[in-house]
């Protein structure tokens, strides 16, 4: 993945391309690095963050540029593995996989490579090809055309300045279009500031930025049209306002996220009102089986609106990973599925291509998505629901999660509505949504309660996460929560499955976290899993909406407002929790070691 940025234009490019990078570093942030072109080349590549570049090594005066935020794929985090790569006389940045850099190894004089990495592998091919034909654009779409894999690239030469070249393939690509200037981005964030007008490169075009102006061919050198659009409105990045972390502020910022996410689409009779899911009646009627997709915590929010969709349709809900469905079988009916492909960022490179693959089997998609204008929302065929909580910036995901619950309830409202069923249920999922922002709040208020557990529990290095119905996609998202930002070994079970196998890990400095319903049968149950751990000398933290039992050793109660969000309610002292005990171990809370927010390579 990573994230990539270019300028061309007639304004020194330095601090272009740096703030480029910044608003782009949600997408990898291991190593860092910019190249600038005016009557030399200069170029700084650090291991770190951006913010570890040293900016007085570049140019002052260079207009033109390239520069890297990079996620390690091939080789370690290094200077040396970091964009851009010099190589003869080509430099370039790279964003996704070369599958055979192997193979085109044997092309190339590999004792000049200075990485490990793939994309300097592609460099020193562009450069073979540059020496033949002596023209960047020419050499670039030639090694592109023998590339496998994902690339968004863009490559310059001081051999041929005053030009830049970038393609893509499986990786977005944005040109940011004004007087004079290009500019070149994986994310629109980083555009805003500059312009509004764009052109979106599709795969397997190559397009040249020049005085001359904006060309753009296909892999064959056949001019491609030039669509200019708009900039959908786009987001700017958020500023901390006070709060540690933006992953605290994230949380907090959930009442309000939740609130926006629902205005204007959910009324207290129990009606819906969604108008981006372009779904006729009778398209909607052939439905027989909805196929949730995403990764990560997206799975987990689709994972948990399946159990109440399918008791308001009917129907059955599957859950599929987005890196498992696009290689799987999958029996899915085309004409009576709808597949929802959800995704915080819309650029989830397994999702996309779940997506893609599941047009391929002319299945109906439709799409959840918070980023708008993103390749996820565009390429959907049925619309779909915009979540409109803002930049979420925190690598770990908190309020994209709820209101992508949210999101999917709305849906099974909206279609349930449509279809005519059970309107009791309907009121009942309508007065839920309508209460969840301020029982988030309210949830919020237990702050302090959490934080004086997390001073407690913080060293803890093993922890189960146990619920059962949908307190299990709430056990599995908070255990990845408090893996993701704290580090803790953190798995998640159905609680009924404990005794089956998990309940052998038990010991005295265990942590188990007992996810407890109103509902009588299934709190009964939940009580059942706490004696078990307990008569092993497990510490038992309990969250429910019912008082402390007398065996747990910690407990948080919430308040109970339904079985539609109960849940949602929980997961919010779940994200306290795992924020607090990151902060007590003193984590990198908003960039955890090793991870990205938007995952663009397989
Ligand atoms: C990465 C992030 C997760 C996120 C997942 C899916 O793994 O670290 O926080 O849930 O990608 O991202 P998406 O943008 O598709 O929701």
């Amino acid at each position: 993945m990573c994230g990539i940025m270019g300028y061309i234009g007639t304004r020194p490019a330095k601090q272009i391309i740096y703030s480029g990078l910044k608003q782009q570093e949600y997408r990898g942030y291991d190593s860092a690095g910019i190249a600038l072109l005016d009557q030399s080349l200069s170029i700084n590549k650090t291991k770190g963050d951006t913010a570890s570049l040293n900016l007085q090594k570049l140019s002052d005066e260079a207009t033109m540029g390239i520069g890297h935020t990079r996620w390690a794929t091939h080789g370690e985090p290094s200077a040396a593995n970091a964009h851009p790569h010099h190589f003869g006389d080509i430099v370039l940045v790279h964003n996704g996989i070369i599958e055979n850099f192997e193979d085109l190894k044997a092309e190339i004089d590999t004792t000049k490579l200075k990485s490990q990495t793939d994309s300097e592998v592609l460099a020193a091919l562009i450069n073979l090809y540059f020496h033949s034909t002596k023209d960047l654009l020419q050499a670039t779409q030639q090694a592109l055309s023998r590339a496998k894999g994902t690339f968004g690239i863009i490559t310059m030469s001081p051999k041929e300045p005053g030009a830049l070249i970038a393609a893509r393939r499986g990786s977005p690509v944005i040109i940011g279009v004004d007087d004079e200037q290009y500019y070149i981005a994986s994310d629109p964030t980083a555009l805003i500031d500059h312009t509004d007008r764009v052109v979106y490169l599709e795969d397997n075009q190559v397009a040249k930025l020049s005085k001359a102006g904006l060309e753009v061919y296909d892999l064959k050198m056949q001019v491609q049209s030039i669509a200019v659009e708009e900039l959908e409105e786009t987001e700017r990045a958020s500023k901390l306002e006070g709060f540690e972390s933006y992953l605290e502020k994230e949380i907090y910022e959930q009442p309000t996220a939740l609130t926006n996410t629902m205005r204007g689409r959910v009324s207290e009779d129990g009606s819906i009102v969604l108008g981006g899911p372009n779904l006729a009646l009778e398209e909607m009627q052939a439905i027989k089986h909805i196929l949730i997709i995403g990764c990560g915590t997206a799975y987990y929010a689709g994972f948990y609106a399946k159990y109440r969709l399918e008791e308001m349709l009917g129907i059955p809900v599957s859950v599929e990973h987005g890196s498992e469905f696009r290689y799987r079988y999958g029996a899915y009916d085309p004409e009576h599925t709808l597949a929802i492909f959800m995704s915080q960022s819309g650029e989830t490179a397994d999702t996309l291509a779940s997506l893609h693959e599941a047009k391929r089997r002319r299945i109906m998609t439709m799409g959840i998505v918070n980023a708008v204008g993103s390749s996820l929302a565009r390429d959907v065929d049925h619309g779909g629901i915009y979540l409109h909580v803002g930049v979420e910036t925190s690598v770990a995901s908190t309020k994209a999660f709820t209101a992508m619950v949210v999101a999917l309830l709305m849906f099974g409202g909206f279609m349930a509505n449509k279809l005519g069923q059970n309107q009791v249920l309907m009121r009942n999922l309508a007065r839920e949504l309508a209460m969840l922002p301020s029982e988030i709040t309210s949830a919020l208020e237990l702050h302090k309660q959490i934080k004086k557990l997390a001073e407690e529990l913080y060293d803890r290095h093993d922890w189960f996460f146990l619920g059962r119905g949908e307190l299990y996609p709430v056990a599995l998202e908070g255990a990845l929560k408090l893996s993701e930002v704290a580090y803790a070994h953190a798995q998640a079970f159905p609680a009924g499955e404990m005794k089956h196998g998990p309940i052998s890990l038990i010991d005295a400095k265990h942590v188990s976290v007992l996810l407890l319903p109103e509902d009588e049968l299934l709190y009964e149950k939940g009580l059942s899993a706490l004696q078990e751990i307990k008569a092993r000398g497990g510490t038992v933290l309990t969250v429910s909406t019912r008082p402390k039992p007398s065996q747990s050793d910690y407990h948080v109660e919430v308040a109970h407002t339904g079985p539609h969000t109960d849940g949602l309610v929980m997961n919010a002292c779940l994200q306290l929790l795992a924020l607090e005990i990151a902060a007590k171990n003193k984590r990198n809370i908003d960039k955890p070691r090793n991870l990205a927010k938007s995952v663009t390579v397989e």
